[in-house]
């Protein structure tokens, strides 16, 4: 059985979140039709941080006051305690959540001696267990430990990462001026359009991060180019273009950042082909990119430049109309239609969240 456990185990090794291996092996060990891991909160509440099969419809929720005073109690005595309905008692009041289940099993899961939070069985019917099943669920308590650790280790990572986005858009907003604002104004419009397409959650992080970042490269950009009156000559032209492919160099060395590249990259490719840096068509292009471009476009349109005066918006939105199907993905364009007005109300009425 344990060896059943253990395969159970390696066959999800590599899975995104290890969580899937602890709720896996409780399925295995203990034939579970419900597991749940609960997780102790920073204001001290438990929450149903992954909740399977008969528990699945708990997922996200907090656990009661009384619910919770009795994980304080299971934390005390540090063993696993197992309940029936037939008990009444209030471990099963509380913990035999989901309809028809008749049998279960509470682990405590702690980090270096604090406690975190714990694992949960609901069954059907009872399960006749041995020591060695205690100590494998208690096993599997730990590693959804190491998992809540994890958990908390890359919530640090995602942080620093956030610093790294604001103080390199910072840093490129002090050398050009011109662009104060910009990216935030381009992140705002972009991530309301992949919500108006949309697109999941992820998505949009990833959408508002890679448009904080859009323009990083022109950092490396000579600044009389940046701020040169006038049209660019050829060769200037070629020096601002590389800003897309100096982007990707300078992010490139750290790999959180590398799910942000092909927008960075790719932002001034368009729809018809006609972009760079790789003159990619359609769908090839990243769809953070088509966001961006339109995004992009709008905002340097209604803004100040050193070569021209802010267009007036009917004329910018007229312009992207104009240009859909062609520079532009007419399905961005027309989301972009839908999202401005609320969106430009946010920007008036708010200071834009950087990261
Ligand atoms: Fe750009």
């Amino acid at each position: 059985m344990l060896n059943q456990v253990a395969r159970s185990l390696g066959q999800i090794e590599g899975q995104a979140s290890p969580f899937v291996a602890v709720i896996e092996g409780v399925r295995t060990l203990l034939h579970a039709d419900g597991v749940a891991v609960l997780v102790r909160d920073s204001s001290g509440d438990y929450v149903f941080r992954v909740a399977h099969g008969g528990l699945a419809e708990w997922d996200d929720y907090t656990l009661s006051v009384s619910g919770s005073g009795l994980l304080e109690t299971l934390h005390a005595r540090d063993q696993v305690t197992l309940f029936k309905r037939a008990q009444r008692n209030p471990w099963a009041g509380e913990f035999l959540l989901a309809a028809g289940m008749n049998w279960g099993a509470l682990a405590p899961i702690r980090i270096r001696d604090q406690s975190v939070g714990a694992l949960l069985v609901n069954n059907r019917r009872a399960v006749h267990v041995r020591a060695e099943h205690i100590e494998a669920f208690e096993n599997l308590a730990t590693l959804a430990g190491v998992a809540i650790q994890e958990e908390h280790l890359r919530e640090d990572l995602e942080d620093l990462f956030m610093s790294v986005i604001v103080s390199l858009t910072m840093a490129l907003e002090a050398k050009d001026p011109y662009t104060e604002g910009h990216s935030v104004r381009v992140a705002a419009y972009s991530e309301a359009i992949g919500k108006q397409l949309g697109l999941p959650t992820e998505a949009l992080d990833l959408i508002h991060r890679s448009c904080l970042l859009h323009d990083i490269g022109k950092i490396a950009v000579d600044e009389t180019i940046l701020a040169k009156k006038g049209r660019l000559n050829p060769l200037e032209r070629e020096k601002m273009d590389m800003h897309v492919l100096i982007g990707e160099d300078i992010l490139r060395p750290i790999a959180l950042l590398h799910p942000l590249l092909p927008g960075v990259r790719h932002h001034h490719e368009q729809f018809d082909g006609r972009g760079y840096p790789d003159g990619l068509k359609g769908e090839e292009i990243p769809i953070e990119a088509r966001i961006m471009a339109v995004a992009d476009a709008f905002d340097a349109m209604t803004s100040s430049r050193p070569y021209r005066e802010a267009l007036p918006e009917e004329e910018a939105l007229a312009e992207l109309r104009r240009a859909a199907g062609a520079q532009f993905d007419p399905r961005v364009v027309a989301a972009f239609e839908q999202i401005y007005p609320a969106v430009k109300r946010t920007l008036e009425n708010l200071r834009p969240r950087v990261g």
